[in-house]
Formats: structure tokens, C-alpha cells, sequence
């Protein structure tokens, strides 16, 4: 599994916000990206699955490798947003039930075996930890969990279509600090199984959870390296003040 951001920019309109981006996201493992609000991290991961073009203005330039595959070059969109699975910073529950919300994707893509769905629908849940909490109430709808029961939903959703990266947007910024323990337990668990890449503003969480950390600002990238020596011994001055707290 390998995603490759080679010479990556995009605009919105004339605006630069990502600017000749090198970053490679190697096998399987989560990678945290940091840096302060505006730097483009939601737009790096939106590049990564293919749904920036969805705003107003956007242009790119550069190449996206996934598995060797430029998927800039490809019609098929709607498969590599399959490939690329993404959660969002605030738990999304669409309007029905537990089970139709992880189903979501599989219907989407034609799957219409109900022993398939229902398969799929338990092992989703199981991998989001989510499971013995709603088992009992899959047909309820998914708007009276809680918020940290709405993000494993969100997460066990995007599992359902069997990704093979999971984009992470500060997952955790709306969780108290049982939730939070709980997610990072599982993106744990589930970086054996697929490549994470992570966005927090968490600089604990990238340290406990991540094996590589990236720090971006202004729309570039600052430094990139195994977490452990990241935050030990930066090699930029502007990492060991961001890490210190100086420039948040
Ligand atoms: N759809 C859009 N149209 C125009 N400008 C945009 C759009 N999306 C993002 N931008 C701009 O791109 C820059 C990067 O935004 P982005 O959301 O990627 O930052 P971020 O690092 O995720 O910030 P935060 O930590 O606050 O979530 C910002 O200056 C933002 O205003
Ligand atoms: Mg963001």
C-alpha cells in the first residue's frame, strides 16, 4: 500500500494553498499530519481521494501515486473515493438507520445479497468497536447515538467499502477523553490492516498513535520523519517551535 505526493499544488481560484508537496505514505501504519489551522491539511487529504474538485476554484498541478496509479489520470472517481475512504471532524449520521449508514457504501456500488450486506455490516462495525453498543438497535436511527458512537459509525462506514487508505480528519476534536481513547485504540487495531493517515491538532495524539508525523505550514511541508525523532530531535528550527508550543 503506498500513496505518493509528488510536486503537489492546488489552487482555489488564484489562491495557492498547497505548494509543491513531496510526501510519500509507505505500507501500512498511521501517519499524523500537524500544523496550524489554515496550513491546507484537509485539502491534502481531500487531494488524496479525489474530493477537492468538488469546490469552486480548484485547479491542481503534480501527481497523487496510489499503489503506483496516477489517480488523477483515471475517469473511474467514484472507485478510487472507494480506495480512499475519509471520516470527517464532525461525526456525520445520515438520516436513517445504523445499519443503512454503513451500508451506504456497498448499496451505492450495486451490492444487493442481503447475507453479503449483513455480513458486511457486522464485521464494519466490529473493526469501528462499535458493535456491542448497537447491535441490538440497527434498525434505529443512527441521529440518537452519541458523538463518539456517531464517529465509529462514520469510521465503520468507510470501512464498509474495504478501503485500502482511511483519511482522518481530527477525528477526535469533538470527544471526550474516554472517546478519544477508544478511537485511537482502534485506528491502532486497524493500521495492521490499512494505511491511516491521520489529521489532529493533537500533538499528544500524534506522538502516542503515529509512527510518522508530518508538520505543514502555510500550504507546504516543514519536516517529515518517524514520529520518536520528530519530537525528540526536530531537524527545522520551525518544528521545535511549533512542538513547544511557540507558534500555535
Ligand atoms: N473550497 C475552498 N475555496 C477557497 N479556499 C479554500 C477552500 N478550502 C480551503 N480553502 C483555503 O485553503 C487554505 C487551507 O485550508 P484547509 O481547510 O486545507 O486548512 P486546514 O489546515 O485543514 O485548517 P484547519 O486546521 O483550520 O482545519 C485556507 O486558506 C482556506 O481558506
Ligand atoms: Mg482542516
Amino acid at each position: 500500500m503506498s500513496v505518493q505526493v509528488k510536486n503537489w499544488s492546488v489552487f482555489f481560484k488564484k489562491n495557492l494553498v498547497l505548494q509543491n508537496i513531496d510526501l510519500e505514505f509507505n505500507g501500512h501504519g498511521i501517519f499524523a499530519v500537524i500544523g496550524p489551522s489554515g496550513c491546507g491539511k484537509t485539502t491534502l487529504l481531500k487531494s488524496i481521494n479525489r474530493t477537492a474538485e468538488l469546490d469552486n476554484g480548484f485547479n491542481y498541478g503534480g501527481t497523487i501515486l496510489l499503489n503506483g496509479e496516477d489517480i488523477y489520470q483515471k475517469n473511474d472517481v467514484a472507485s478510487i473515493r472507494r480506495r480512499v475512504g475519509m471520516v470527517f471532524q464532525t461525526p456525520v449520521a445520515l438520516p436513517m438507520s445504523v445499519r443503512e449508514n454503513v451500508l451506504f457504501g456497498p448499496r451505492y456500488f450495486g451490492e444487493k445479497n442481503k447475507r453479503k450486506l449483513s455480513d458486511i455490516c457486522e464485521r464494519s462495525l466490529k473493526h469501528a468497536g462499535l458493535w456491542e453498543e448497537v447491535k441490538d438497535k440497527l434498525e434505529q436511527p443512527a441521529g440518537e447515538l452519541s458523538g463518539g458512537q456517531k464517529q465509529r459509525l462514520a469510521i465503520a462506514r468507510a470501512l464498509a467499502a474495504e478501503p485500502e487508505v482511511l483519511l482522518l480528519d481530527e477525528p477526535c476534536s469533538s470527544l471526550d477523553p474516554a472517546s478519544t481513547m477508544l478511537i485511537e485504540r482502534l485506528l491502532n487495531q486497524l493500521s495492521g490492516m490499512l494505511a491511516i493517515v491521520l489529521v489532529t491538532h493533537n500533538l499528544f495524539q500524534a506522538k502516542r498513535v503515529a509512527q510518522k508525523t508530518v508538520l505543514m505550514m502555510a500550504g507546504q511541508v516543514v519536516e517529515y520523519g518517524p514520529t520518536d525523532q520528530f519530537f525528540s530531535k526536530p531537524l527545522r528550527q520551525e518544528t521545535a517551535d511549533f512542538i513547544s508550543g511557540l507558534t500555535w
